[in-house]
């Protein structure tokens, strides 16, 4: 693996996860690959699990860690030709560069505007340090994908399912803030690569891209798609047609133990409480979110070692 931006970067999905649970094992087994090597995260958004996750995964490879949210360093400038006499101070193209310098691999988080469509779905930022960087980017969540989020999930789905091939559904969910499509974009991807029964349900308005989509189901009646569920996958999610906009708040469609029945639940955290889930789904033992939490240290664990083996 050169890099792990989206998840087209992982060359056999089978392979790896079952390289991420061996690794869970044997955590410590590769710290000789990380030796001398440097991970610089940085952070242009909040993160409590893919922070905290990250560093102990790169950790657990014997490498250094190195944290920068970028809102307390220079404003960067990602737009070519600027006459930069207003409040950006460095452009991408030192600043990516220079960091290259300390770093052996380079990892980002940088939310969408949720504002600009088509300038998220360029992925400014992610790009930008793929361009100008000349080492290894991890993509810790960008404007349209959350392929380490979407890693772990896979990881915890293959751990903890009962049957060959189980039902997954995912489910929008009300939400107060307008949120980014990262985490269902990717959940529906790996869950097109696995080997899964996957239906999409949400209140009509909440279409996501048709290039995520695909010939996935999609059910307007959370009742109706649900039955015989094994895994219930809830997010919310702002709409993606009229970009960035709260359309419902419905209630409704909170996740609830009676809608839920045997199967799972998972969310990628963190989570509002009766408002996305009700505290009986999180409290109850079908919920894994705490499991899936877990594998994020394994999923981020499995893709550094892969990088860390492919450098020269
Ligand atoms: N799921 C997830 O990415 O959590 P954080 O935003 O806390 O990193």
């Amino acid at each position: 693996m050169k890099k792990y931006t989206e998840l087209k970067d992982i060359k056999d999905l089978a392979q790896l996860v079952d390289e991420a649970i061996a690794i869970k094992q044997t955590p410590y087994y590769f710290q000789h690959l990380g030796k001398n090597k440097t991970l610089v995260m940085l952070f242009f958004n909040a993160s409590l699990r893919t922070r905290l996750s990250t560093e102990k995964a790169a950790k657990n490879l014997g490498l250094e860690v190195q944290i920068l949210n970028v809102n307390d360093s220079w404003k960067l400038e990602f737009d070519d030709g600027t006459v930069m006499n207003a409040d950006t101070s460095e452009h991408v193209k030192e600043a990516a560069q220079v960091i290259s310098q300390y770093a052996d691999v380079i990892a980002v988080r940088a939310f969408p505007s949720l504002v600009d469509k088509e300038k998220d779905a360029q992925e400014v930022v992610l790009n930008s340090f793929i361009k100008y960087a000349s080492v290894p980017v991890v993509n810790m969540e960008s404007a349209t994908a959350h392929p380490l989020q979407a890693l772990a999930d896979v990881i915890t789905l293959e751990e903890l399912k009962t049957k060959k091939k189980p039902k997954v559904v995912i489910s929008w969910a009300p939400h107060p803030k307008a949120l980014p499509q990262a985490v269902a974009n990717s959940f529906i991807e790996v869950m097109q690569m696995a080997n899964v029964d996957l239906t999409i349900t949400h209140p009509q308005g909440y279409e996501l891209s048709d290039a995520v989509v695909k010939d996935t189901p999609v059910i307007y009646d959370q009742e109706k798609a649900l039955k015989e569920a094994d895994f219930v996958y809830v997010k919310n999610w702002s709409s993606y047609t009229d970009y960035g906009k709260i359309l419902s708040q419905d209630a409704s469609w909170m996740m609830t133990q009676e809608k839920l029945g045997n199967a799972k639940f998972m969310h990628c955290l963190p989570v509002r409480r009766n408002v996305v889930v009700e505290d009986a789904v999180l409290d109850s033992e079908n919920s894994i979110v705490i499991h899936q939490a877990n594998n994020r240290t394994y999923a981020a664990q499995v893709v550094l070692k892969n990088i860390l083996e492919n450098i020269e």
